[in-house]
């Protein structure tokens, strides 16, 4: 049985399989509408979310599936104290496959050794988000044609932002991606990624504080939101928040071709005059999202 709990679960050549199959959903979704006819899929979220669940609800229902599941940990025997393997041996009982989001690090994994059924990792604390990561490369390969030869930047939040760590885990499998990390001193990725990722798969990498002088060199502009639910003193977050703010004019110092991706929810980093720019692709890559996860259902159900 298959789980996808990092991104690094699947390999190069299975993540390209994968995406080519998304690729065909996209073209034709209705051509695999009675392919999960039966199954369950549910959707267990101790975290908030809009686009992760929902989006995994539609992939499922759009499969010719049916979804069950809670939203909050308040709404599950989570509040009474039960723990996160008990859950699963029930859940295993009534769905074929579940995503799991969790605020503690590693509670997918410990819910994946004690499952009967895959366990998709839907983001796990500060730590990674492997379906977000599934989204952007399909994102990255549909807009631009390769996941090779491209300039990344990745900004805002690099400390908290579990897509950055998933996406970082992911492109440095590529040919010749270079990233530039673009944070405040306080936000910088957190050691692992920089010395046990980047370093250690040789990437081409620079840590920078200001975003205009990246800007002109960056294939992608990948923005993050700065992770308010993750920090110890809301005096902080507030200090950090509106340190980046994408505008028209900074939009100016870019290439025509650099596309502008976002996990959203955005709060205040990208400003709504952005989204009418060509450029601004982080709409689109919700819709992605879906066809992303109708995909990685039927990978992991077998079904493909
Ligand atoms: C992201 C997350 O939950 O980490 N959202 C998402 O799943 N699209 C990003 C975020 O919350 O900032």
């Amino acid at each position: 049985m298959k789980h996808l709990l990092s991104p690094l679960d699947f390999s190069v050549e299975e993540l390209d399989e994968l995406l080519e199959l998304a690729r065909d959903i996209s073209k034709d979704p209705k051509k695999y509408s009675h392919v999960c006819d039966g199954k369950k899929l549910a959707t267990l979220f101790y975290e908030p979310s809009t686009r992760t669940r929902l989006s995994f609800e539609a992939a499922m229902l759009n499969l010719g599936g049916s979804v069950l599941g809670f939203s909050s940990a308040d709404s599950s025997s989570a509040a009474k104290g039960e723990s996160v393997s008990d859950t699963i041996r029930v859940i295993s009982c009534y769905a074929d496959i579940c995503a799991m989001r969790h605020p503690k690090e590693g509670a997918p994994m410990v819910a994946a050794s004690k499952s009967g059924i895959p366990v998709i990792n839907a983001g796990d604390g500060g730590h990674q988000h492997p379906t977000q990561t599934l989204t952007d490369l399909m994102t990255i390969r549909e807009l631009t044609g390769s996941l090779d030869n491209f300039t990344v930047g990745l900004c805002g939040d690099l400390k908290f932002g579990r897509t950055v760590h998933s996406l970082i885990n992911s492109l440095v499998r590529y040919k010749n991606v270079k990233f530039v990390l673009i944070s405040p001193k306080e936000l910088r990725v957190p050691d692992y990624i920089r010395d046990d990722v980047l370093s250690a798969n040789n990437a081409e990498f620079e840590e920078v504080e200001n975003l205009e002088d990246a800007m002109p060199k960056l294939d992608i502009l990948y923005m993050t939101r700065v992770q308010r639910e993750r920090f110890f003193s809301e005096d902080e977050y507030l200090r950090m928040k509106d340190f980046y703010i994408l505008d028209k004019a900074k939009m100016e110092l870019a290439k025509e071709s650099m596309y502008v991706l976002h996990p959203l929810p955005r709060v205040n980093e990208i400003s709504v005059e952005v989204d009418d720019d060509p450029r601004a692709a982080y709409f689109k890559q919700a819709q992605y999202g879906v066809y992303v996860r109708m995909a990685l259902i039927m990978t992991l159900l077998g079904l493909n």
